[in-house]
């Protein structure tokens, strides 16, 4: 089997990259296991440090038709479509936004459009979806009402993935992710950064900032199940999905203050005082538009799952920094 997956040299990307490469095998659209036999990865920079015979590394911008052309063929049976500008700085670069997230995600199903064998599509979308006066819990289907642009571009693409599947161009499947937490390296321009950086920073024995209140309530998800949910839902049976192509991710929703006191359970007071609390009206502005608390039994009824407790998650990132 043929794989693509854009984006390939960002943090998830690599990652799912290097998972599916040890699993070898992938569920196909008629439900056996195939071995993978080519595992292409697209980024803008080469995605680094993979020396394996069935991987091809490509480099080009996804907003270009002919490097799309280069990188699907009528054998691309599965597309993870991770390829994105973050929150941040689809906020602040509102055009670069458009091209990538939204245009380019058009361009990315096009394609598949044009080469007319319907792979397996996954796009990763957001909590940026929603925000406004919501419900209590939200759920798969309420409505959408994104406060970034961000927020938007995501959301439009996901109308486009359930279109273009309803046409039969693509088999589509929208993952909402959480926020992911902890993410190891440096800060980066998403306005969630801060919910790994709190953990992370401290850990190191590093003082960290955080922009926002501790009632503020987070839906996380930890790196290494959002790529088992990654490939769960590439794998997930077309009928059992039928129309309704979007999924909301089972993540921990955990206010700012219970995300400290897991650091301290697991870390102690010391590293738990590392904290400097600076709010930042813009952050707090993006981050507070997002709800925290969901339902994603449908998610789950499905075999997706999360984490069990967010302790447990610093416990895992401690466990994989620690030589
Ligand atoms: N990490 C999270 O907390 C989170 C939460 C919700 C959704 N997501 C979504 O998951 C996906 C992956 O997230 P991530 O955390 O790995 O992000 P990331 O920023 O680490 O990776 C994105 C990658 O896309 C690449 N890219 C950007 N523009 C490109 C272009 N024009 N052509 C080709 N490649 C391009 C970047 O170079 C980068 O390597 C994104 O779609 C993101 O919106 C992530």
């Amino acid at each position: 089997m043929k794989v693509l997956i854009t984006g390939a040299a960002g943090f998830l990307g690599q990652r799912l990259a290097r998972e599916l490469l040890a699993r070898s095998v992938l569920k196909s659209a008629s439900g056996t296991l195939e071995p993978i036999t080519r595992l292409v990865l697209l980024d803008v920079v080469a995605a680094p440090d993979f020396d394996d015979p069935r991987v091809q590394i490509e480099t080009g911008d996804i907003s270009v038709r002919s490097v799309l052309d280069r990188v699907i063929d009528a054998d691309t049976a599965a597309i993870f479509h991770l390829a994105a500008i973050v929150s941040g700085q689809a906020e602040a670069d509102f055009d670069l936004g458009m091209r990538i997230n939204l245009d380019a995600s058009r361009l990315v199903l096009d394609v598949c459009r044009a080469r007319g064998h319907r792979p397996r599509v996954v796009f990763t979308s957001s909590v940026a979806v929603y925000g406004g006066t919501l419900s209590d819990v939200v759920l798969d289907d309420t409505a959408l009402n994104p406060q970034s642009s961000y927020g938007a571009q995501k959301a439009i693409a996901e109308l486009l993935l359930s279109d273009y599947t309803r046409r039969g161009f693509v088999d589509g499947r929208v993952l909402r992710l959480p926020t992911i937490s902890v993410r190891p390296g440096a800060p980066n321009a998403a306005a969630s950064s801060f919910a790994s950086g709190i953990i992370r920073e401290p850990l190191n024995g590093v003082r960290a900032i955080c922009p926002v209140a501790p009632e503020t309530r987070i839906w996380l998800l930890s790196p290494h199940k959002a790529i088992d949910c990654l490939i769960a839902g590439l794998e997930l049976d077309t009928a059992a999905l039928g129309e309704r192509r979007t999924l909301n991710l089972p993540g921990l929703s955990v206010s700012v203050a219970q995300m400290v006191e897991a650091l301290r359970d697991v870390a102690g007071d010391a590293a738990a005082s590392l904290i400097d609390w600076q709010p930042d009206p813009r952050i707090e502005r993006i981050v507070g538009s997002w709800p925290g608390h969901w339902d994603t039994l449908r998610a789950e009824r499905l075999g997706l799952s999360g984490d069990r407790s967010f302790a447990d998650v610093i416990r895992a990132y401690r466990d994989e920094i620690t030589p």
